[in-house]
């Protein structure tokens, strides 16, 4: 499974790098407005920064809802860097823009996923990845991690190359449910990667081992 850091926070995405289990980033525009980030230029040398720091995909979002807009502001964002995926809202014309870049051999991600026939709509354009929100869809209530399940499932059927980004993850347990429901990759903050480092016997247990270390070797 591939780790993606949602955040367009640079000493966030380095942590993770130098980690060494980091395999992508995820943005938004929420996400880069609250690093602060005003104006085309700022925004556009964000995206190649990140894509400096990161070696794999990176996602950048299209402000655009018109068909032709879509693909204007795509094609700007895809030409940054190689690893740049133009990350399309599931909407009518992003439907139609990813069918468009895909034939151009352009990768995207399809965002805002709450519906399995969403998935099945955005796959059958040619989207790389679809990010179904899995914290959002429980926010109000309903399964995430279910639709996570129902896509992979969809897409296994029919052999879609689609890959399931499980998006809107917000802790240890949704990241491992999705890791054993077969999601593709999943995006979520830092502190949700670092908490799996976390276990109390493991302190527990490292502490006792540095005792009697210490015991033999005094
Ligand atoms: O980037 C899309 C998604 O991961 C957002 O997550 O926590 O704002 O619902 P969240």
């Amino acid at each position: 499974m591939k780790f993606f850091l949602d955040t367009a926070n640079l000493a966030e995405i380095q942590e993770a790098v130098e980690l060494g289990v980091l395999d992508g980033v995820t943005t938004n525009p929420s996400l880069m407005a609250k690093e602060g980030i005003k104006g085309l230029d700022a925004v556009m040398s964000h995206y190649r920064q990140i894509c400096e720091i990161v070696d794999g995909d990176v996602s950048a979002e299209v402000i655009a809802t018109e068909f032709d807009e879509i693909i204007r502001e795509g094609e700007a964002l895809a030409e940054l860097h190689p690893n740049i995926v133009v990350k399309v809202p599931m909407i009518k014309a992003g439907v139609k823009a990813i069918k468009y870049f895909s034939e151009k051999g352009i990768k995207t991600n399809c965002t805002l996923i709450f519906s399995a026939g969403q998935a099945l709509l955005a796959a059958k354009a040619g989207a790389t990845y679809v990010s179904p929100f899995v914290g959002r869809l429980d926010d109000i209530g309903q399964d995430g991690l279910q639709l996570v399940q129902q896509i992979v499932d969809i897409f296994s059927n029919y052999g879609y190359p689609t890959q399931v980004l499980a998006a809107s993850v917000r802790h240890v347990p949704h990241l491992l449910q999705c890791a054993e429901l077969g999601a593709d990759v999943v995006t979520c903050p830092l502190s949700v990667i670092n908490g799996l480092l976390n276990h109390p016997l493991t302190d527990k247990g490292l502490a006792t081992f540095l005792a009697d270390h210490k015991k033999v070797n005094s």
